[in-house]
């Protein structure tokens, strides 16, 4: 069974890497996406990682996301190094903490919005009138109420983008990472759209890390964590007392 470590999560501390390196091999060539990345983030804070396309921002969502592992160095996430984790202890580890929303939505075409929505919560929660129950609220609360039924084909970018953030948000996840979210929106959806985001970070205390190049996105940040060539280059923390006190560095 796989807990977080107290210590840190006291700390205020959601994700972290330490000198992490990630390589990816292409035939003879070996591609550095990351070149020795350290950073942290706070608990229920709101960062953006922005950078230049091939930047490495996605790489290092899926490492914080433990989609992928990385070539060197330490990933923690809510205190446990999940790069010691087995497959399958890091598998239910994500399935407990972690909602990933994915650039391209990644829904299942032949699952209903709301079939979609329960998905995660088949592993975790018995009773399916409790699981229909809790996506229903979920797809309620990103204005989806009146659209269940209805398959990812019959919906439009930004509402499927809302029914993949729900998805990530149903379990209650302590952590949400979001991989260019508002890419495909125009600019109306996805101030809907990272508004109502913030609403549930704010009121279920859950950590964002989000990729994004979209200037509305990173304006409103807590804090911008900018790659280039897959090294950080600036942090900027927006000067907040909440982080401030939650010992962000
Ligand atoms: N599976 C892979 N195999 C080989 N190289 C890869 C792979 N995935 C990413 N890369 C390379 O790693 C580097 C970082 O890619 P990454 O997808 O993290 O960039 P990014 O900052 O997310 O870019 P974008 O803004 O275009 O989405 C790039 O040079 C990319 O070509
Ligand atoms: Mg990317």
């Amino acid at each position: 069974m796989v807990s977080p470590q107290q210590s840190n999560e006291s700390e205020g501390v959601a994700a972290c890497l330490q000198e992490v390196t990630k390589e990816y091999q292409l035939g003879k060539t070996t591609v550095q996406a990351l070149r020795g990345i350290s950073l942290s983030i706070a608990v229920g804070s709101y960062t953006v990682i922005c950078g230049p396309s091939g930047s490495g921002k996605s790489t290092a969502l899926q490492l914080l996301g433990c989609l992928d592992m990385p070539t060197t160095g330490r990933v923690e996430i809510a205190g446990q190094d999940v790069v010691a984790l087995s497959d399958k202890a890091r598998t239910s580890f994500r399935a407990q903490h972690l909602g990933f929303v994915f650039q391209n939505f990644n829904l299942v075409p032949v699952l209903t919005a709301l079939e979609n929505v329960e998905y995660p919560l088949q592993l975790t929660v018995r009773d399916a009138a409790e699981r229909r129950e809790r996506a229903q609220k979920m797809l309620e609360a990103v204005g989806l109420g009146t659209m269940l039924q209805r398959r990812p084909a019959e919906l439009s970018g930004g509402q499927r983008q809302r029914v993949a953030v729900a998805r990530a948000m149903v379990k209650r996840p302590k952590l949400v990472l979001a991989d260019e979210p508002t890419a495909n929106l125009d600019r109306r959806t996805g101030a809907e759209l990272i508004e109502m985001m913030r609403t549930m970070q704010r009121e279920h205390q859950t950590t964002f890390i989000l990729s994004s190049h979209d200037p509305q996105m990173i304006e409103g940040a807590d804090e911008r964590i900018r790659i280039e060539d897959g090294r950080v280059v600036e942090r900027v923390q927006r000067s907040s007392p909440a982080l401030a006190m939650r010992g962000a560095s």
